[in-house]
């Protein structure tokens, strides 16, 4: 039985994304002992503060998933050089009311994949700023760039041959990273 349940958050919506089939491929590299849970954030209302206080029951959902999870690990597209709304509208909302934010000391993933060739580096950066004001612990190496491109995830939903080794280093540095932080 998986003693790590990790949160999966992809910043997607769309419903080929690239960083949805990433995430997918990428949580079979995981241990056994640990679990991945892909946490739906579409269905989140834009987050408004009049609403702290009678959070409608999509938000607590995801809240209480984000509370029950050891870890999280985000898999950001890249839209126009920063993280895309869904993403900031659902990290805000388990975030608040203030002081009850339920990311702090989650120790986090950060991964993304873009048609282009830097790879979602300036979301990555700009995703980091904000976890570490939410206080979450996250792994600095090796970073995920990556360029989403024939071969990365093959037709059977598993990372390629190419990206194997480096994203099989990756997942076990992120498990490293976690038993390190929880207690
Ligand atoms: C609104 C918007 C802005 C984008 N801006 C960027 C960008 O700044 N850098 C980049 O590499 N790709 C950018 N793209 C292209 C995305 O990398 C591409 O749409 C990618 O497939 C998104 O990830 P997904 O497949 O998981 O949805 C943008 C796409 C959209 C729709």
């Amino acid at each position: 039985m998986a003693k790590f349940d990790i949160a999966v958050i992809v910043g997607s919506l769309r419903r080929e994304s690239f960083n949805r089939k990433l995430a997918h491929a990428l949580v079979k590299l995981g241990p056994a002992d640990f679990s991945f849970k892909q946490l739906e954030i579409g269905d989140l209302p834009l987050y408004n503060q009049d609403d702290d206080a009678s959070n409608a029951e999509v938000v607590k959902r995801f809240k209480a998933d984000i509370t029950a999870a050891k870890g999280v690990l985000f898999f950001t597209p890249e839209y126009n050089r920063s993280i895309p709304g869904v993403l900031k509208n659902a990290i805000d909302h388990a975030s608040r009311p203030y002081g009850q934010s339920v990311w702090k000391g989650k120790p986090a993933g950060v991964l993304g994949a873009s048609v282009g060739p830097m790879g979602t580096a300036l979301a990555q950066q700009h995703l980091r700023n904000v976890l570490a004001y939410l206080d979450m612990p996250t792994l600095g190496q090796p970073e995920a760039f990556l360029h989403f491109k024939e071969g990365l995830v093959d037709e059977a939903g598993n990372i390629g041959p190419a990206s194997k080794e480096f994203l099989q280093g990756w997942m076990n540095q992120y498990v490293a990273w976690v038993k390190r932080h929880v207690s």
